[in-house]
């Protein structure tokens, strides 16, 4: 499949470098092509810079958020939250109309340092304004509530844990959840929590995420639903 990820950061590299692995065609988007391969300075984790990690994954394309919408039949938002608004109208109504948006996005506002609060929740969230904004764009929010290595990468949690689906269209969750299991996770660790205004419960689970983060020291955990037996 033609795939556009959008976003550069740690979780843009970790879809795309999964998604090549598994034969699609990726397109990375971002807002200035040469900027972003001209970075030189490792990421907030110690990461190579961009072009360091792209030297590496050749077969990645990267483009304007317009050109790489325009490529792919299927998105991933991996923006940075405040950022995802601004970067969806640079890729432009007309190349998200019809598609489906897997988008792992959250609505941190690091504005006022650590821990992060939400610019949007309670009775509105991230998923429902990209909805919003773009009817036409089919929005299924996952995998936003871990680390980015546990997204393509369940097994590293040697037991069964849980990742969300929150969106409106079931053709577009089914597809999602194809691609989530083609990322090795299991059908029955994957809950659809309903349709996208249940993107509130699941971004909002971020201050307990950055907080058990904090306790933990160990970003290599994940939230894991069991439910009690019916009798
Ligand atoms: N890091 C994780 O493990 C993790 C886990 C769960 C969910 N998430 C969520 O996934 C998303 C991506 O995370 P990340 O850590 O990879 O993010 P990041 O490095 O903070 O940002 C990702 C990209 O957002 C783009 N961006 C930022 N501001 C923008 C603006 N004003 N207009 C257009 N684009 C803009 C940047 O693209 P360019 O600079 O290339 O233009 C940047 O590469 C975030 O929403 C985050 O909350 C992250």
């Amino acid at each position: 499949m033609k795939i556009a990820v959008f976003g550069t950061g740690v979780v843009g590299q970790t879809i795309s470098e999964k998604l090549e692995q598994l034969g699609h065609e990726v397109t990375m988007g971002t807002r200035n092509v040469e900027q972003a391969l001209s970075r030189t300075n490792k990421d907030s984790f110690g990461r190579p810079a961009f072009g360091e990690w792209h030297s590496k994954h050749p077969k990645i394309k990267v483009a304007a958020y317009g050109d790489a919408a325009a490529f792919g039949e299927f998105i991933v938002n991996a923006t940075n939250g405040t950022g995802t608004l601004p970067a969806l109208e640079q890729a432009g109504k007309k190349n998200l109309a019809g598609k489906v948006m897997l988008d792992i996005s959250n609505p941190l506002d690091f504005s006022k340092g650590m821990p992060p609060t939400l610019f949007v929740c309670n009775t509105d969230s991230l998923g429902e304004q990209i909805q919003r904004t773009y009817p036409e764009l089919k929005v299924v929010k996952s995998l936003n509530t871990m680390n980015a290595y546990i997204m393509v990468n369940p097994s590293l949690i040697p037991e069964d844990h849980t990742v969300f689906m929150n969106g409106n269209d079931a053709d577009a969750k089914s597809k999602v959840k194809d691609l989530l299991m083609s990322f090795g996770w299991k059908e029955k660790n994957i809950i659809d929590v309903g349709d996208i205004t249940t993107a509130r419960g699941t971004e909002q689970l971020l201050p307990i995420w950055v907080r058990l983060y904090g306790s933990l020291k160990n970003p290599m955990f994940n939230f894991k639903i069991v439910v009690a037996r019916p009798d």
